[in-house]
């Protein structure tokens, strides 16, 4: 006997956590409740309630956490310029810790002994879910059931009509996961890398040629490297990234294609359309480069990089992605100003930024005649700076 008795799962509504209510309370002989979590992805949460009582949840909870998900999870990750591999704005993989945390939450709170969770053995996913979870309650049991059922895709809807568990009539042509931050589209005919996304993959973004014939022009404001006003108009995280995602996906901004290297070593073609995510990367790093100074830019580079890599590979609770959030916060204390942004057929460009921290200054970099830069300490500069290299070269040309 496993002794496992209560299990709190983590729940979407979809077939894969519906056929694993049932699976997992006839394997364990256990009681299972489930665990919606809204993060922005616009679904009706009533009725995914209902959906799993009705396929024998014994209890559920729907937890709202879009404005902890857009202050703790989303804007951390803009102030780090979070893209893994340079594209992608982890908007899945922000979502799943904050997940696994609710998850542990209610199984305290229900009593329970095990924690399931509905992700293959082929994703980056169960490494966030689990890692997550593990590292909030290392004695809660760890359950996957789509890893370990090994049922094909037609033998988990055969399974479903034979417990009366309900099938969505629209054959699922992709596999979908979004939050405010971003959709991730994959598989059927992305499986090919070759293969164009079709039109009907994109919900949130027009595709560039049918956006308006007149560029948008859009101002974003920071406060200490998050987003807090845009056109001046002062907003709260949640609606702020909403207006981002609505703006920039109507010109045809935030669709993304990516050759993408899982975790567990598998490469794969993922699409992605992140408009909000998209645009408010590109604005802050924009207003980085106006305030910092080109030591800052490129140690900070460095620690975006890792710290992005943890949040995609399922550590965003090792202590070093806090430490590392030391040094980020601390580099956008002065990132307060603003971006000009103009949107335009898909096409993004920062027109315009300001700040009161900036470290550009008019007097040094002018060309004309009021400048301050006194280019005669150039000469010796250029003799010191090129010393290393001119010597090299002379040692080398005497070899021959
Ligand atoms: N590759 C992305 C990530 O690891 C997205 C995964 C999306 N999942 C899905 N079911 N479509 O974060």
């Amino acid at each position: 006997m496993s002794g496992i008795k209560k299990i709190a799962l983590a729940y979407s509504g979809g077939l894969d956590t519906s056929v694993a209510v049932k699976w997992l309370a006839d394997k364990y002989g256990a009681k299972v409740v489930t665990v919606t979590v809204d993060l922005g992805q616009g679904e009706d949460f009533r009725s995914i309630g209902e959906k799993a009582l009705n396929v024998g949840a014994e209890n559920h909870h729907t937890i709202d956490a879009k404005d902890e998900f857009a202050k703790n999870y989303v804007f951390p990750s803009i102030k780090a310029n979070g893209l893994y591999e340079g594209k992608y704005p982890i908007s899945t993989s922000l979502g799943r810790p904050l997940i696994a945390h609710k998850l542990v939450e209610i199984a305290h709170k229900e009593g329970c002994d095990a924690v399931a969770h509905g992700c293959t053995g082929k994703g980056n996913d169960q490494l966030r879910i689990e890692i997550s979870c593990r590292a909030l309650d290392p004695t809660l049991k760890m359950l996957a059931p789509a890893r370990e059922w090994g049922m094909s895709r037609d033998q988990e809807i055969e399974y479903a009509k034979k417990h009366g568990i309900p099938i969505s009539k629209s054959a699922k042509k992709y596999s979908i996961d979004q939050n405010l931050w971003g959709r991730s589209i994959e598989s059927g005919p992305l499986e090919n890398p070759w293969t164009s996304p079709e039109e009907d993959g994109w919900e949130w973004t027009v595709a560039p040629e049918r956006a308006p014939d007149k560029p948008t022009v859009v101002e974003v404001s920071f406060k200490a490297g998050v987003p807090v006003a845009i056109d001046g108009c002062p907003m709260e995280p949640v609606d702020l990234i909403r207006k981002m995602n609505k703006v920039a996906g109507e010109n045809g901004i935030g669709r993304i294609d990516h050759m993408e290297d899982r975790i567990v070593g598998i490469k794969s073609r993922e699409t992605y359309e992140c408009p909000a995510a998209v645009a408010l990367i590109e604005a802050h790093k924009d207003l980085e480069k106006l305030v910092l100074n080109r030591h800052e830019m490129s140690f900070k580079s460095l620690v975006d990089e890792k710290w992005t890599f943890l949040a995609y590979a399922g550590l965003w609770d090792d202590p070093l992605r806090e430490e590392l959030d030391a040094f980020i916060n601390k580099a956008n204390d002065r990132l307060d100003g603003k971006v000009k942004l103009k949107l335009y057929k898909g096409s993004m460009i920062v027109t315009g930024r300001e700040s009161p921290y900036s470290v550009y200054d008019f007097k040094t970099a002018t060309y004309d005649s009021s400048s301050t830069f006194d280019q005669s300490l150039s000469a010796g500069f250029v003799e010191l700076w090129g010393l290393p290299t001119v010597v090299s070269r002379k040692v080398i040309s005497k070899k021959g």
